[in-house]
């Protein structure tokens, strides 16, 4: 039997999960809502909270399990990318715990681990998969081979889809994050009521600024010309940016799985929780043959649970690091 301790805190969210033999008892996340009101996270103030919630975050997720702390063998954390400070205190207690109980230690990359998350559910991707990762930090195209060997073939150039969802809610006055916002207003809302420029991006890249550009732009012109004018339309803007976003990121998984000749497509991240995406998705899977898979909304936005799950594959490998490992803000596959 192998139990395994996850270990998230790459950005805003403190989070612990228990894998026993591959099936995650637990997976419990603490959210910060602390930076709602700044438009973003706050990276100091992160790191700060993290520290407070890590303890109780990691004895929760035990207790929900039904182990205790000495049943344990081996404790996976979060490494990178993310911001140094937060990835500081999750790495610390990983290290701390391993080394007071003895245990291995298992680094995890934090991108890996979102497309982990899809071997959680019962039913799993075979290789090779397609999956495009989409959340606050990053927006990839990865073609996964394996569980440890992935290749991205698309990324963006510049803002994170997740970014120009939550850069869109700031324009719009709507706290942080914005994109469970802009996702909620957009169902009531008419998703071509406005029009938002699609950018010519050569290859599978893409590209967020300008749509953020183009929106600020708009807002200020038509707040111009009609205070209310955010209040009266707000559904339809969300709906309307919403469409532009999705449909940016299906075309480019359109040619990706093109180009790949595979029709296994997966989508991770916190932007995977997007309903119009999911459903844009199944749309495509209906017109081109795809066989789709969507983690359970759980296993979306970060969580300890896809740290669990690609730790314990790790285990299996028995790849572990030394207690002399720090975290890296930026990491590569
Ligand atoms: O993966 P994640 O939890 O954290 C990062 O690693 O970045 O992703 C967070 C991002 C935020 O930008 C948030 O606005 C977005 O995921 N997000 C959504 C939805 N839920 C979370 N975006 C669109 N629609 C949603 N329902
Ligand atoms: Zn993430």
């Amino acid at each position: 039997m192998a139990i395994i301790l996850g270990i998230e805190s790459s950005c805003d969210d403190t989070s612990a999960s228990i894998c026993i033999d591959g099936i995650i008892a637990s997976n419990v996340v603490a959210n910060q809502l602390v930076h709602q009101k700044y438009g973003g996270v706050v990276p100091e103030l992160a790191s700060r909270v993290h520290q407070q919630n890590i303890i109780p975050t990691v004895q929760e997720a035990i207790a929900q399990a039904k182990i205790h702390k000495n049943d344990v063998d081996a404790v996976a954390f979060t490494r990178g990318p993310g911001l140094l400070g937060s990835l500081l205190v999750g790495t610390s207690f990983a290290k701390a715990f391993a080394l007071a109980n003895g245990l291995p230690l298992i680094e995890v990359n934090h991108m890996q681990a979102h497309i982990l998350a899809h071997f959680i559910d019962d039913e799993k991707p075979a290789f090779p998969f397609l999956c495009l990762t989409v959340s606050g930090g990053h927006t990839q195209i990865v073609l996964v081979r394996d569980y440890f060997d992935m290749e991205i073939i698309g990324q963006t150039t510049d803002d994170a889809a997740g970014e120009a969802f939550d850069k869109t809610a700031k324009i719009l006055g709507l706290p942080y994050p914005g994109g469970p916002l802009i996702d909620k207003y957009a169902r009531e809302g008419h998703p071509h009521a406005f029009k938002f420029p699609e950018p010519q991006v050569p290859g599978l890249d893409f590209s967020f600024s300008g749509l953020k550009t183009s929106i600020m732009y708009f807002v200020r012109d038509k707040v111009k010309a009609d205070p209310d004018f955010l209040n009266k339309n707000m559904n339809d803007i969300c709906a309307s940016v919403q469409n532009r976003i999705i449909t940016i990121l299906l075309n480019k998984l359109k040619k990706a799985a093109l180009e790949t000749n595979i029709n296994r497509i997966a989508i991770a991240g916190g932007v995977s929780a997007n309903s119009g995406l999911r459903s844009a998705l199944n749309d495509a899977a209906m017109e081109l043959n795809w066989k789709v898979f969507v983690p359970q909304f759980q296993y979306c936005t970060d969580n300890a649970g896809m740290i669990a799950i690609a730790g314990y594959y790790k285990y299996l490998k028995q790849d572990f690091v030394g207690q002399d490992v720090a975290p890296l803000a930026r990491m590569h596959f």
